[in-house]
């Protein structure tokens, strides 16, 4: 008998009707996926009527957790007046213009409907803009599902290569070509890195990097990391592209404001959409221009059905809006509790970790080796099975984390449940270690 029955019969069901009776891998597990009833604020209550703390927020974009009521309201409010138009909105408009104004590298944007598709087009954009057609990546970084952004997003020890990463293909079928086409770099070796774009250079569209990679495990890029970027950018004027689909949560202006340096496009998307589908990609005019048929069939053409469609735009803007600098700071401070409160419970049970991350974002790693990029990050197959049984154990206790340890916040948090969080993982991570 499973432990959530309801889950599992709705499991048996799904199986018949999708491959591996799911559509997103994310959410998949054995022996089946979670099935979701509702959740309200930071709770999360399951098919099986089992309410947990919900520390993942739909993989980091709901930054006002589950039903906000002002986003409840303006969601509403637009579903009487229709959900899409084949007309351009105010609202996006509006929402355009707050994102332009907290992000001082935005000075245009676009949306579309997810994180890939952002990363996507800003490639596509870069590629249009330079005329050039590979790209350089970190090893490790996942940046959606596009073809050369898939490129080596988890490599192994048997087919990685030296200190100059191979291109590793992610999925079978992958083309040669594509493999051929980007340049993977390690994350965090500027001494490394460098070398490798600049030999590279003249044939890159863009470098694409996201400064706190959360496959990558969650590490923030060192200062040495960033000057080597904005080095190569100065002197070979290879387009840098940022990442910020989960990070834009760290400051009003994203992560480039924390870590002072400016790309000249980025991708976006999770909060902006306030719960609902949402990509954004941004930049300077004179690269964003390649998207402009004001004149014409434009070098990049951009459409889609629900590109910034009224329910996203309307979700978006009262969610940016709730999302003040005091409330960043808000969070980013229980973040700063969270992180110190598992190293200090680690330390007390005798587990050999360590945590990662920025602001409302953290990981837990259950091994206590030098952090520094992807290939520093990966368990042995018995770290592993220690991650899993912590996080299962957590789940059983009312507390819902992902399954790599990768944590966020939602405002609707406080004290309260960032304690209950730290309890749970102690008592968790203890039973665990007792187990093995
Ligand atoms: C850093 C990063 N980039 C891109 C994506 C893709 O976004 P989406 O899932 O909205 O397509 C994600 C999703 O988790 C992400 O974490």
């Amino acid at each position: 008998m499973s432990e959530r029955p309801v889950s599992a019969a709705l499991y048996d069901r799904a199986k018949s009707v999708m491959p591996g009776g799911n559509t997103r891998i994310t959410v998949f597990m054995k022996p089946h996926p979670y099935y979701a009833s509702h959740g309200e604020g930071c709770w999360l209550t399951d098919a099986d009527g089992v309410e947990r703390l919900d520390f993942t927020n739909n993989y980091n974009s709901l930054i006002h957790g589950h039903a906000h009521p002002t986003i409840v309201a303006a969601v509403q409010a637009q579903l009487q007046r229709g959900t899409a138009y084949p007309m351009a909105t105010e609202v996006e408009i509006r929402l355009a213009e707050l994102m332009c104004e907290r992000v001082p590298s935005f000075e245009q944007i676009r949306f579309c409907n997810s994180g890939s598709e952002a990363v996507m087009f800003a490639v596509k954009a870069a590629r249009a803009h330079s005329g050039r057609y590979k790209i350089a990546k970190c090893e490790g970084s996942y940046h959606g599902s596009y073809d050369q952004l898939e490129v080596s997003l988890d490599p192994t020890p048997e087919t990685w290569g030296n200190s100059d990463p191979k291109s590793v293909p992610y999925v079978a079928g992958t083309p040669k070509s594509v493999l051929d086409d980007v340049v993977v770099i390690p994350y965090n070796k500027p001494d490394e890195a460098e070398p490798i774009l600049r030999k590279h250079a003249r044939e890159l569209a863009c470098i694409v990097i996201d400064l706190m990679p959360n496959r990558g495990g969650l590490i923030p890029a060192t200062p040495e990391f960033v000057a080597m970027l904005k080095r190569v950018k100065e002197d070979t004027g290879v387009l840098l592209v940022f990442d910020e689909v989960i990070t834009l949560r760290l400051a009003l202006g994203g992560a480039q404001e924390l870590f002072g340096i400016r790309p000249d496009l980025t991708a976006t998307g999770k909060i902006i959409g306030g719960g609902f589908p949402v990509g954004a990609v941004a930049g300077s005019a004179e690269v964003m221009a390649v998207f402009d048929p004001g004149d014409g069939k434009p070098a990049l053409s951009h459409s889609g059905t629900f590109n910034a469609n009224p329910m996203t735009m309307v979700a978006g803007e009262a969610a940016m809006r709730l999302l003040t600098q005091d409330e960043i700071d808000r969070i980013g401070a229980l973040g700063d509790r969270a992180r110190t409160g598992i190293a200090e419970g680690m330390q007390e049970i005798g587990l050999a970790g360590q945590v990662t991350g920025l602001g409302s974002l953290f990981r837990i790693h259950v091994h206590n080796r030098p952090l520094s990029d992807y290939r520093s990050m990966l368990t042995s197959e018995r770290e592993k099975a220690l991650l899993s049984a912590i996080v299962h154990n957590m789940r059983n206790d009312g507390v819902f984390v992902n399954e790599r340890g990768v944590c966020s916040l939602s405002t609707p948090m406080g004290d309260d449940e960032i304690e209950t969080f730290l309890i749970c993982f102690k008592s968790a991570a203890e039973t665990a270690l007792a187990e093995r």
